[in-house]
């Protein structure tokens, strides 16, 4: 069977995207597929690329060969543009291992669907729901779990300023999270500490999107759980990320090698099963589907579980939390690779 990894994208995430993609293609077992490797340049340029040491040093970009992925259900594969000559590559699943905008959200899943292939993760609604802070907030309110108190503002409400700002400081306190709704790692969020800042976070995150969210700070434990799993999904344990910023943004996601991951972190069994417990309710609300890594606080007050948001493609690299915490729980990364395939057929 042959299996495209899709890589990269046009994405703020597209770097991310490039490692946590060498980290699946090296747990591929190549014995039972047959690989075939598919970069997305920041520009949205598709290239079949040879080797995963081509993506580690980036030279992937200079690949002559043109990958077209047709929405043509006849076709049931790639398509390979070279020299003026197209050759077919049949492709039996796709894993597409990427972040953010253009592949977490939605918008790639629906071209996967037209294609008729079949492919590992979430589907088209779940992916754009998940993608989308305002949707998914509407959705996990349906379900009596406690996420941080939010005002959405629209890009038409920026015209009047004054009332968002009035709207924003009757119903929560500063210092308040101002996120751009549909947007990955954390880019465009800010904290704003009063009103001045709030204004210059609102500027900001409407670059991003045409809604943005001014939430409620939580103050807490940042806990995470896995889910995985076609029709009958499970969830891990749970972990903790110990932030080194202010808050865990971009850098501090990446850069910053004092941000700290902590599987199996001391925490209250109840509060440890009500997260597992609600990972799966939110997962199963959105139409999650293969798998996704489900974020929470946990309040310092009040040891309250409080939602924060879904990643339906959680990272793979070295670093995250996702195959760790399933290698906790003695799966290994190539068996969870294998296991996320293999649901993609059903
Ligand atoms: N968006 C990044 C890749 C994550 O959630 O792990
Ligand atoms: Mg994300």
């Amino acid at each position: 069977k042959s299996i495209a990894v899709i890589f990269g994208g046009k994405s703020s995430e597209h770097e991310v995207s490039c490692v946590s993609a060498v980290t699946v293609i090296e747990n591929i077992d190549t014995d039972a597929y047959n690989l075939v490797l598919i970069g997305i340049t920041k520009e949205g340029k598709w290239l079949r690329v040879d080797s995963t040491k081509q993506i580690t040093s980036g030279e992937w970009y200079n690949s002559k060969d043109n990958a077209v992925l047709s929405p043509d259900a006849s076709h049931k594969g790639i398509l390979v543009i070279k020299d003026n000559k197209v050759e077919r590559i049949a492709i039996d699943v796709v894993f597409p291992v990427l972040h953010g905008l253009n592949g977490e959200d939605g918008t790639i899943q629906g071209l996967l669907e037209l294609s008729g292939i079949p492919y590992v993760g979430c589907g088209v609604l779940a992916s754009s729901i998940s993608m989308d802070k305002l949707y998914t907030k509407i959705v996990v309110d349906t379900l009596n779990i406690r996420q941080a108190e939010y005002v959405a503002v629209l890009k038409s409400d920026m015209k009047n300023i004054d009332k968002v700002i009035a709207n924003v400081e009757e119903k929560l306190k500063y210092p308040v999270f101002v996120k751009p709704s549909n947007a990955g790692s954390s880019q465009g969020v800010s904290k704003a500490h009063d009103r001045d800042e709030l204004v210059t976070g609102l500027q900001e995150a409407i670059k991003h999107d045409r809604k943005v969210l001014v939430e409620k700070t939580i103050i807490g434990r940042e806990i995470e759980c896995a889910i995985l799993g076609g029709s009958e999904p499970k969830a891990s344990g749970v972990g903790e990320i110990l932030a080194a910023a202010d808050f865990y943004d971009y850098e501090a996601k990446y850069h910053n090698a004092e941000s700290k991951t902590i599987i199996s972190p001391e925490i209250p069994k109840d509060v440890e099963e009500k997260i597992r417990e609600s990972a799966v309710r939110i997962f199963k609300a959105v139409d999650g589907y293969g798998l996704s890594r489900v974020d929470f606080f946990v309040e310092k007050d009040t040891n309250d579980v409080v939602f924060n948001e879904i990643n339906t493609l959680p990272g793979f690299t070295g670093i995250s939390m996702y195959p760790m915490l399933w290698e906790a729980r003695g799966i290994s990364k190539k068996t969870l690779i294998e296991k996320m395939i293999q649901s993609a057929y059903s």
